[in-house]
Formats: structure tokens, C-alpha cells, sequence
């Protein structure tokens, strides 16, 4: 009898401890709109060739009111998606992460207004604002969710529409001309089988300011408070330092992955496929030389959408799993630097 019990308690126990995160299913919205580098140029001081040089971006999609409605409308056609190539329902889904800092509000975050867009039980719900590394902290946090046995299905997105958050004057053209608009979405499903292999969160809260948008935050002072300052609204919109938050990210991006790779004993070489945030094809082509991967084991999309944030990895491995370039087995390594600085990596066997 006591044999008995310590066989079934043991095997609960494998169950629980055993337990791993797999991705079952992946969807991607971008808006309607195409706003092409020449188009920039008509309302920037910029051109085609130099954006095409500096970052890789031929074009981005920008966000309508009137065709997408919001952010929460767009990730719903995402998660649709998602839910329809994992092989589950709205209801079968236990928790809904949502990384965005573009969300449809200041608060509350776009994580419940897509629980209701999707008529969801009463799920918890969780918003992450990690910016570019979004989605690899909420790819983390639902990992360990899943990990202990306390959740077995979760939506992860990651949304932005940056379009609202840009400087479209020359003031603001070197970081205008990078970011675009898009939602992507994975189910992570609880399995025996390998999937998420491991998962590795950094930041450095003194470089918070080289790139931020100031407002709506608390960190007005008594004078910006002001009615008449109120209308001063160039705090609404994004401030980067693009030179140092390149220097750092081409270093962090190297560690990250490399720190994920010696974690689980493998080496470059084994990885299939690397999915970097696409924050520049100049920084993914580092890495890509750095890590001595081929292009075929290396997924960019950037040209099309330009740089979606917390959205850029989501959309990019929904389209590459979408086309057959990630196939059971394969090792995935996803990557993403962004602003806090906050950076992270994720290792994961398909
Ligand atoms: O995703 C989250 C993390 N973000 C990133 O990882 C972004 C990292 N940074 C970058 O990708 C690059 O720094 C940018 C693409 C944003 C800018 O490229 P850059 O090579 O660092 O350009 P720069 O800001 O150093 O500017 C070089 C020149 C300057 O002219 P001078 O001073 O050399 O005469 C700029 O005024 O290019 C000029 N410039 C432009 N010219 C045409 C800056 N922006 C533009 C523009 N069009 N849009």
C-alpha cells in the first residue's frame, strides 16, 4: 500500500515538475495601411536610401482608427489566429498576458480589453510594459506559470501601435522612420514534451531615460503641471539616444543568447533558427556574423513591418512557423533589447 501511494505520489510529482511550455499555435495582424519610406520622405526630411541603408526598413504599417477600430480589436484578430492553428477555443485559454507600451489606455491595459473583445471568462489577466523585450518577459512569466502546474493553456501578446507614440517632424525623423504598428500572438500550451528550454531576463534602470516617453507619467513638476503646459506635448512622444542604444544592444544580444546556450550545454551551431527583435537589420546582422549563423537560420521581416516592439518577435515567428521555416524539433532562439534598458532571450526546442 504505501508502495502504491508513493508510485501515484510520484508520479504527481513528475507531472507537476515536469512540466514544460510549448508553443502550440502563433498569429499575426498588422494594420492595412502601407506607409513606404518614400512616403516618409514627403513629410520628413529623409529619404528611401537612407533608411534602407541605416535600418533595412523598406516599409511599416501604420494604424487607422477607422479600419483597425484599437489595439485590443487588432490583437483579437491576432489571437483568432493563434487559437485556430493551436487547435483550441477562447475557452479553453487559463490567462492572458499582454505586453505592450502602446496599449488602448493608460490604464487599465490592453490585457483585459482583449479578454473582453474575446467574451473570455473571468481569466486573470496581466499587462507587461517591457517595451522591445516585452514579450520575451511575458514568454518568461507564463513559462513559470505553466512550469509550476498553476495554468495549462495562456494567450501571450504583444501589440503596439507606435504610430501614435512618434515624432513625425524632423525633430524626431531618426527614430520616426524605424518603428511600425502590429500584434502578435502565441498560445502556450503545457506538455511532457520539451519546449521552452529556458528563459533569461536582464535590465539597467540608469539608461531609463535614453529611450522613454515621458508622458503621461508622475514626473511632472508643479510648473509642467500647469493647464498651459499641458498643452506642451512633446513628452508623448518617443525620445531615443539611437547611437548608445545600438552600442548596447549589440553587446546584449550576443550575452543574452550565448548566456541561454551555455545554460542548456549547446552551442550556435545547434541553433535553427534565431529570431531576433527586429530593431534594425544592421543589429540583426551583427549578431547573425557574431554567432556565424546562415541567413537560412536567421528570420528578419523588418522590411515589411519596420520595428514593432513588443510585437516584432510574435509577428515574426508566427510568419516564419506560418511558411514551414520552423519545424518540429528545431532549436528557436528568440532575443530582444530594448528600452530600460531591458533585454532577455528565450531557448526553445519545437
Ligand atoms: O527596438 C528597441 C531598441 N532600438 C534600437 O535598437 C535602435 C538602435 N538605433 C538605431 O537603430 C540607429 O541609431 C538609428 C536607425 C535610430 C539611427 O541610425 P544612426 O546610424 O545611429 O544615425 P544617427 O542618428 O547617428 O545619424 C547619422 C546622420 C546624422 O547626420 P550628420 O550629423 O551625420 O550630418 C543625422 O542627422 O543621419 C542623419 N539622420 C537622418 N538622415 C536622413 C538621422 N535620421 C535621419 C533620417 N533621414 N531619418
Amino acid at each position: 500500500m504505501k508502495t502504491l501511494i508513493f508510485i501515484i505520489q510520484s508520479d504527481a510529482l513528475k507531472k507537476n515538475f515536469m512540466q514544460y511550455s510549448k508553443i502550440i499555435g502563433l498569429g499575426h495582424a498588422v494594420p492595412q495601411t502601407i506607409v513606404t519610406n518614400d512616403d516618409l520622405s514627403k513629410i520628413l526630411d529623409t529619404s528611401d536610401e537612407w533608411i534602407t541603408e541605416r535600418t533595412g526598413i523598406k516599409e511599416r504599417r501604420f494604424f487607422d482608427p477607422e479600419i483597425e477600430g484599437s489595439l485590443a480589436k487588432m490583437a483579437k484578430k491576432a489571437a483568432d489566429m493563434a487559437l485556430e492553428r493551436a487547435g483550441k477555443t477562447k475557452d479553453d485559454i487559463d490567462f492572458v498576458i499582454f505586453a505592450s507600451i502602446t496599449p488602448d489606455y493608460f490604464f487599465p491595459g490592453s490585457s483585459v480589453l482583449l479578454q473582453r473583445e474575446l467574451e473570455m471568462d473571468t481569466i486573470g489577466c496581466l499587462d507587461i510594459r517591457n517595451a522591445c523585450s516585452g514579450f520575451i518577459y511575458s514568454l518568461s512569466v507564463a513559462d513559470q506559470f505553466i512550469k509550476t502546474g498553476m495554468y495549462k493553456n495562456i494567450m501571450v501578446v504583444g501589440g503596439e501601435i507606435q504610430s501614435t507614440a512618434i515624432d513625425l517632424t524632423d525633430r524626431g525623423r531618426s527614430t520616426a522612420v524605424i518603428f511600425g504598428d502590429g500584434v502578435g500572438v502565441a498560445i502556450l500550451s503545457a506538455s511532457e514534451e520539451q519546449g521552452i528550454l529556458s528563459t533569461h531576463l536582464h535590465a539597467e534602470g540608469k539608461y531609463a531615460e535614453e529611450l522613454y516617453v515621458k508622458d503621461p507619467g508622475s514626473s511632472r513638476t508643479k510648473e509642467e503641471r500647469q493647464p498651459e503646459q499641458i498643452l506642451d506635448t512633446s513628452g508623448f512622444k518617443v525620445y531615443m539616444n539611437g547611437n548608445m542604444v545600438f552600442k548596447h544592444a549589440v553587446v546584449r544580444f550576443q550575452e543574452v543568447i550565448e548566456e541561454a546556450l551555455n545554460q542548456n550545454n549547446l552551442s550556435a551551431s545547434d541553433i535553427d533558427m534565431l529570431i531576433p527583435h527586429q530593431a534594425n537589420l544592421r543589429i540583426s546582422k551583427f549578431i547573425q556574423s557574431k554567432l556565424g549563423l546562415p541567413d537560412e537560420n536567421v528570420f528578419n521581416n523588418i522590411q515589411k513591418y519596420g520595428n514593432t516592439t513588443a510585437a516584432s518577435i510574435p509577428i515574426a515567428l508566427s510568419e516564419a512557423w506560418g511558411e514551414g521555416k520552423i519545424k518540429e524539433g528545431d532549436l528557436v532562439c528568440l532575443a530582444a533589447f530594448g528600452s530600460g534598458f531591458t533585454w532577455g532571450s528565450a531557448l526553445i526546442r519545437w
